[in-house]
């Protein structure tokens, strides 16, 4: 008995010893201590024993229990001390995961810019709704009801008296309605035409300008639009004033810049002009005062409009509008 003892216990320190991981001490602590482990048995056969052996016996496979429920119990504790459990292990060398930062979509930007400059040159910022009534959108713009820009292909019409707005222009007026001069506002926000092609897109954006006071002049308007100009691109960039015809101003000018690509040799983008057309303006008509009930004898001003996109274009150097409403990150995330 004694010599089984000594060699169980030399058999189980050896196979300790080489038990390298947790699995493995567990099933060394079955294979003594289970239900039918070497240990246990041993136990259950002190009973059996003679009488005057049984007292030795006990006294050999206790020390041995206790032995070996020690050893086992260390080694699980060193084990858990060296390696700790795979969820609290963290990895330092590896590379953070960087988070996606917003940022502003590249026609807020642009409108933020142009709002910008004319803030800094004394426009007040102001909004209307986008779903307009004909007289705001039309009527009171002196646009009469046979005007071409009423084609049902250019407008889209929610009911037979309204519409959503063609141009910012209807703020105009409803500015023109509350206030008295002297007025000086841009307007930005979105409009809708029928229309959708490489430069054009069924919704887009314009900032409409409007100035009005005593002696307002042309050259008030050629002065101002320069000024944007050149902040806006830089003051190498010249101005083109073409005589043109919108109904709501008198005399009317479509302003050109120095193509921004070429400098005006000709190219693509300016289809060998050497010019860009960037906005429409003019000296209010007076059938507007009238409409809003101005005094055409003391009162002049000059109204502009201008197309973000078209702006936000050039400044990027893109040539497809429809670029800005895809929501694709790969573009978007460049500006
Ligand atoms: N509303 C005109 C358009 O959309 C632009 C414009 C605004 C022209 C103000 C003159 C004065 O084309």
């Amino acid at each position: 008995m004694d010599n089984s003892i000594e060699q169980i216990q030399q058999e189980a320190l050896s196979q300790l010893k080489t038990a390298s991981d947790r699995q493995g001490l567990e099933a060394l602590s079955v294979k003594y201590f289970g239900r039918k482990g070497i240990v246990t048995r041993l136990l259950r056969n002190i009973s059996s024993l003679p009488r005057e052996e049984r007292p030795a016996a006990g006294k050999n496979v206790n020390q041995l229990k206790v032995l070996l429920s020690d050893e086992i119990e260390k080694a699980l504790q060193r084990l858990e001390r060296s390696t700790p459990e795979p969820d609290d292990r963290i990895d330092v060398s590896l590379p953070g995961r960087a988070l996606l930062k917003g940022s502003l979509h590249p026609i807020t930007q642009i409108t933020g810019r142009i709002c910008d400059i004319f803030t800094k040159l004394g426009f007040t910022i102001v909004e209307g709704p986008e779903v307009e009534t004909d007289y705001y959108n039309f009527e009171a713009l002196n646009i009469p009801k046979n005007h071409p820009a009423r084609d049902m292909q250019d407008t889209f019409y929610v009911s037979d008296n309204v519409v959503l707005r063609t141009h910012t222009s209807p703020i105009q007026v409803r500015t023109m309605e509350k206030e008295k001069p002297p007025v000086r506002i841009i307007a930005p926000g979105k409009v809708f035409r029928c229309d959708s092609d490489l430069t054009h897109t069924p919704m887009f954006h314009q900032v409409e300008g409007l100035l009005v006071d005593e002696k307002i002049s042309f050259g008030d308007l050629k002065g101002t639009l320069t000024a944007f100009v050149h902040q806006m691109f830089d003051t190498e960039t010249a101005l083109r004033f073409r005589p043109s015809y919108f109904p709501f101003t008198e005399p009317s000018a479509e302003v050109d810049i120095l193509c921004v690509i070429c400098r005006g040799k000709g190219c693509r983008v300016c289809s060998q002009t050497g010019w860009l057309e960037v906005l429409g303006s003019g000296m209010v008509h007076p059938a507007v005062f009238e409409n809003v009930g101005y005094d055409t004898g003391r009162f002049t001003g000059f109204a502009f409009g201008m197309g973000v996109e078209r702006i936000a274009l050039l400044k990027y150097g893109l040539d497809d509008i429809r670029k800005f409403y895809e929501n694709d990150f790969r573009f978007l995330r460049q500006f």
